[in-house]
């Protein structure tokens, strides 16, 4: 089955070039002058149109175990959502519980994922105990294509690893050659902040912001920072939200250590202010690291334009208003954290370029290229170019869309982006060459879905 996408501006990190794409299978055959083929079975026209390598969100959590609840998406519902907002390929975290291997862990997420994906998928692994047996599974999970592993500094008693812990295992990706991701925020001391909040009658959710003070995700990431130039490891800070970090990755990166960021859409487009909304509005924006005053987002945006910030995920982390973010009503300590996001980033993201702050160029890199080649995808995900894997966007600069939990397709009851006008819109979705969605309609399927064995990562290209 061959299919031609037609006079679309083809937009890749290097350049952009009004061309033809031929699709021969589930990848791409040629991208050339236009008019060059006119063999095939079915024809797309993208002409006034982009055509862009389907988004890679290096950053989801989907059927999430956290506070006693799970993230409302599972892998069906959120890589279909995934989709329609262009997105072919999603890293979703597999998440060690205290008393089980990684190797066990990994077989867990396998069964919850397998067969269920609307589109390909891949594992990072949380490690939550740093012991030997978990420093030994490392080996075998890179194996299996899972290299890349996320640490916390922050949720003392859960997920948090010391300082000691975190240095054994970026000892072992040093010598692995694998990834460590880090939740660089100072646990311990907002726990303590937490608590004197607590004792003095402050429950509602904007002091779960209030005592996550952006100095303390600095100072983690700094730390961090220090850590893995002690070890050689490279470093992947993730949802990076405030200056303070920022400042740290780029000083580390003019020093010229491997050390490389993501920011998140929410981070780009809300602030502490959505927190503060009247009754318990403010839950639905109760994420960790915490939404910043909004002073923050044009460092975020330049840190994107200068490369010290190289990806953005969305840490799509859904739970629904009405019987989930409700369990914090009364402690906001108790509000499960996380922000449902992964089908919008493209759109989110394509208004950097409508106001200037990023070139159409740096869109694709920030949301596929750079994931793809940071994340051991590279040559197959990433790029339209021939040899890859069939995971196109047609997506038009010029439709007219507006946010709303009315019309998504995530499941959550909720947007943190209702009501918000979107310059652009996803057309048409191919995953390793199959339609999957088109005339606003989609055609995928449950199990079209691969899992994706990652290379080591290519960070260094
Ligand atoms: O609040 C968040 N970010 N929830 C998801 C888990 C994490 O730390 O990434
Ligand atoms: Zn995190
Ligand atoms: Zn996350
Ligand atoms: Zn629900």
């Amino acid at each position: 089955m061959r299919t031609l996408i037609r006079d679309g501006t083809v937009v890749n990190a290097t350049g952009r070039a009004v061309a033809d794409v031929l699709v021969d299978g589930e990848t791409i055959a040629a991208v050339t002058a236009p008019g060059l083929f006119t063999e095939a079975e079915k024809v797309i026209d993208a002409s006034g149109k982009y055509v862009i390598p389907g988004g890679i969100d290096a950053h989801t959590h989907m059927e999430m175990p956290f506070g006693g609840t799970s993230s409302s998406d599972t892998f069906a519902t959120g890589t279909t959502a995934a989709a329609w907002g262009g997105t072919t390929t999603i890293i979703d975290f597999a998440v060690q519980a205290k008393g089980t291997s990684l190797l066990t862990t990994l077989d867990k997420w396998h069964e919850k994922a397998d067969g269920r994906c609307a589109v390909d998928y891949g594992f990072h692994m949380i490690i939550s105990e740093v012991d030997d047996n978990s420093l030994k599974e490392m080996r075998p999970c890179i194996d299996a294509g899972v290299n890349s592993f996320k640490m916390f500094m922050a949720y003392p008693g859960v997920f948090y690893s010391t300082d000691g812990e975190i240095l054994r295992a970026m000892q072992r990706a040093a010598e692995t050659g694998s990834m460590i991701m880090m939740h660089a925020e100072n646990g311990i001391a907002i726990d303590q902040l937490v608590a004197q909040a607590l004792a003095a009658g402050r429950t509602d959710p904007v002091h779960h912001g209030l005592t996550r003070p952006p100095e303390l995700e600095g100072e983690a990431t700094a730390r961090a920072i220090a850590l893995a130039k002690v070890t050689g490891a490279p470093l992947y800070i993730v949802h990076l939200s405030a200056r303070h970090a920022l400042a740290a990755v780029a000083e580390a990166r003019n020093t010229g250590q491997n050390v490389f960021a993501e920011t998140c859409p929410q981070y780009l487009y809300l602030s502490i202010e959505d927190m503060a909304k009247p009754g318990f509005e403010g839950a639905k924006y109760v994420a960790s690291p915490p939404l910043r005053s909004k002073d923050h987002q044009a460092d975020l945006w330049r840190g994107l334009r200068t490369n010290d910030l190289s990806v953005v995920s969305t840490d799509h982390c859904p739970f629904c208003f009405k019987d989930q973010k409700e369990l914090g009503r009364d402690d906001f300590s108790k509000i499960p954290n996380g922000m449902p996001g992964v089908e919008h980033r493209m759109d989110l993201l394509h208004q950097g370029v409508v106001a200037g702050e990023i070139s159409l160029e740096r869109w694709v890199e920030i949301s596929s290229t750079t994931p793809a080649r940071m994340f051991g995808l590279h040559g197959r995900k990433g790029a339209v170019t021939a040899g890859a894997d069939a995971d196109i966007v047609v997506y038009d600069p010029a439709a007219k869309q507006t946010i709303s939990a009315l019309t998504h397709h995530m499941n959550v009851d909720y947007s943190a982006y209702e009501g918000m006008e979107i310059t652009g819109k996803v057309d048409t979705v191919l995953s390793r060459g199959t339609v999957v969605i088109a005339d606003g309609a989609f055609h995928g399927r449950e199990g079209h879905g691969k899992f994706l064995k990652r290379d080591l990562s290519s960070y260094l290209i």
